[in-house]
């Protein structure tokens, strides 16, 4: 079969390396893909927003399946156009998309199909606001009812800066604070079977320690030897199989990645927030592991034929990611700094350099081209071999105004982000 990923950033580059080690997939191609990715797959210059020019791309190459990456594309339709022209797509429908594409719906489903979340309220105007920060309570938790790359939420102790986030955005989402550490959970699926891949733990804030605001991801790591090892079927069985059909019986099944952000508390598991894709970086130590034929798991999902399949299956050991930043992430990134040492971390064994933001120049230089730049990932005998492999590799590499967290994967493993509260 062959495969076109479309996107560009550090997700799409991991998938394009474990579709490429399928041993059923003959050819990868990208739309845009990033010059990392032209190693494993043919590049096309092509708008992933675009539905008609990735439809049109897809029958040119008349590839056998199209997985769409990131969440903006799948929001306005992509997956739908894919869908009218009866090509294979991974990725959900914009009307499904809507789980990641509005917090207050997402909120709304979950509620009707009974998953285990935080209390919430939607609020427009600030009276509404307030009510429901002195309801709910100190951590304030407010986010913004729409996609914002990561930089809708706001965790606080201050009563006013959580008023001014929400008189920022409009329509928000004020939520109770979940305490406990946070696990990232993918579920394939077809619209009514799942398929869980090993759970993995990304690093949210910029700086060490979890101190700064919130990025996209700054590192990540699988697997979590400290969480319980049925953790992914309780989270299948409590909270990814009940949203497949509530989402069914509104008409709107969910094909894709249906990524689980996850609380674990004192009372259990709690759903923090629903993706309709992988996570980035957080998928990429997980695709790392994974030991079964990628492309066609995603090929069966797509064709509603999850059932068919074998469960993905892990690898032993340990893999982490390491994401290098550009100066000023994630307030602003900067382009066009030269980048060095890419190659030389490339060719340590068991390392992969992933590229995000990142472009060549028209002679030939690799530079900066957005916030979240490169990834080093590795693999290991264990979580610790992994790390010091990742950071050996990353230390080869420079750029003006890198910057990166030291503390990726390190210990203690349990306790990250999830209690890291500014003000
Ligand atoms: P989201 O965009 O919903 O993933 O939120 C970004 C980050 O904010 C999450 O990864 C958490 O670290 C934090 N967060 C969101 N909602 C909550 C909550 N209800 N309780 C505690 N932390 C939260
Ligand atoms: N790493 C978090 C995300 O992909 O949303």
């Amino acid at each position: 079969m062959s495969v076109l990923v479309v996107g560009s950033g550090g997700r799409e580059h991991a998938l394009a390396l474990a579709l490429a080690r399928d041993p059923a997939v003959a050819a990868v191609h990208a739309a845009p893909g990033n010059p990392g990715m032209a190693a494993v797959a043919t590049l096309h210059e092509v708008d992933p927003m675009s539905a008609a020019a990735v439809t049109d791309l897809a029958r040119r190459t008349g590839v056998d399946l199209v997985v769409v990456g990131p969440e903006a594309p799948l929001v306005a339709g992509v997956a739908d156009a894919l869908a009218d022209a009866g090509i294979a797509c991974f990725g959900p429908s914009a009307a499904a998309a809507r789980l990641e594409g509005s917090k207050a719906f997402s909120k709304e489903v979950m509620a009707a199909a009974g998953v285990p979340t935080a209390r919430a309220r939607t609020c427009t105007t600030p009276e509404e606001v307030a009510a429901a920060l002195d309801e709910l309570g100190s951590p304030y938790v407010v986010k913004h009812d729409a996609l914002a790359a990561g930089k809708g939420v706001v965790v606080t102790r201050d009563r006013d800066e959580a008023l001014a986030h929400a008189a920022a955005c409009g329509r928000v989402v004020v939520e109770e604070f979940l305490d406990g550490p946070e696990v990232s959970l993918f579920a394939v699926c077809d619209g009514t079977t799942a398929r869980a891949l090993q759970p993995a733990q990304d690093f949210k804030r910029i700086h060490d320690g979890g101190r700064g605001p919130n990025t996209g991801g700054m590192g990540s790591y699988t697997p979590l030897g400290w969480a319980q090892p049925d953790l992914a079927e309780r989270v299948v069985e409590a909270v990814v199989e009940p949203t497949l059909r509530e989402m069914a019986r509104r008409g709107a099944p969910f094909v894709g990645c249906l990524y689980v952000g996850l609380a674990l508390t004192a009372d259990g598991p709690r759903v923090i927030e629903y993706n309709c894709r992988f996570g980035d970086p957080d998928v990429q130590p997980v695709l790392a592991l994974l030991d079964s034929p990628l492309g066609v798991l995603l090929h069966a999902a797509a064709r509603g034929r999850l059932a068919d399949v074998s469960p993905p299956r892990f690898g032993a050991g340990a893999a982490v990611s390491v994401v290098l930043a550009s100066a000023g992430y994630p307030a602003s990134s900067s382009k066009g700094d030269v980048i060095t040492g890419v190659a030389d971390a490339d060719a340590l064994p068991g390392v992969d350099v992933i590229h995000a933001g990142t472009a060549l120049t028209e002679d030939g230089r690799l530079v900066t081209a957005g916030g979240r730049v490169l990834a080093v990932r590795a693999v290991g005998t264990d979580v610790a071999d992994a790390r010091a492999r990742a950071y050996a590799a990353a230390d080869l590499i420079s750029f003006p105004g890198l910057q990166r967290r030291s503390d990726i994967a390190a210990e203690p493993l349990g306790v990250v982000e999830g209690a890291a509260v500014r003000g």
